[in-house]
């Protein structure tokens, strides 16, 4: 579903990537590892339409999406791709409620009772339904994580992108937020790629990439 063809980027001289190639189906679950500054959220980006490579193709279900324009890509991407941060980017005066509906809020063909629906679906599936009217500032790190991951789905993406979604969590919470993944890989019709530098949670993904001098193997 999604596909990289030799992807290649340089920042001021230097190579960041250099011939990336990746391609995860339908429903796939997949990790990618590497050292820091390797080029890993630089390739996320580019997957999201954030950041353009140099050269080659990033296909999305068989279309291009290196040749878009931004008005085009912004759509693409609210629906189609959902994206998890390792400091979770919540609004932190928000509720738990604002905060999902953040990621759907643009949608015109959604009823308000549609996106409701939604939400209320989804804080379910995270275990957090009785938390909806909480400030996210309130809620413990692990809580925070579920709420991004709710409001990463609630577009019903094809592929969620997950940059060290547990790198600010202890232990005991990473582990419940990639049991929590694993779970919603398992009921949901959609691809996800985690980004990670611990090769545990890695091991419990379906395949694991290194980045390594500029290339995915
Ligand atoms: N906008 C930018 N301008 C200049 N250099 C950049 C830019 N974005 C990234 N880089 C450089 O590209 C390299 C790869 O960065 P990237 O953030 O993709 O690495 P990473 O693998 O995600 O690292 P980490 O594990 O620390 O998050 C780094 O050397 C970084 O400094
Ligand atoms: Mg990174």
């Amino acid at each position: 579903m999604f596909k990289l063809e030799n992807i290649s980027k340089q920042y001021k001289g230097q190579q960041v990537l250099k011939a990336a190639n990746l391609e995860i189906g339908e429903k796939e679950m997949i990790s990618i590892m590497g050292r820091s500054g390797a080029g890993k959220s630089t390739l996320l980006g580019i997957m999201a339409g954030l950041i353009k490579p140099d050269s080659g193709r990033a296909l999305f279900k068989g279309e291009d999406l290196t040749h878009l324009d931004e008005e085009t890509l912004a759509g693409f991407r609210l629906k189609h791709i959902g994206i998890v941060f390792q400091d979770f980017k919540l609004i932190p005066s928000l509720s738990v409620y604002d905060n999902i509906l953040l990621g759907i809020y643009p949608r015109r063909d959604l009823s308000k009772s549609d996106k409701a629906g939604r939400i209320h679906g989804l804080a379910k599936r995270v275990g957090l339904e009785h938390k909806l009217k909480e400030k996210a500032d309130n809620l413990s790190g692990g809580e925070k994580q579920r709420v991004a991951i709710a409001r990463s789905l609630v577009n019903q993406p094809g592929i969620v992108l997950a940059d060290e979604p547990t790198g600010n969590l202890d232990a005991a919470t990473s582990d419940s937020i990639m049991s929590l993944f694993r779970e919603l890989h398992q009921t949901l019709q959609t691809s996800f790629i985690i980004v990670t530098h611990d090769r545990e949670i890695a091991q419990k993904t379906e395949r694991t990439y290194i980045m390594q001098e500029g290339e995915l193997i």
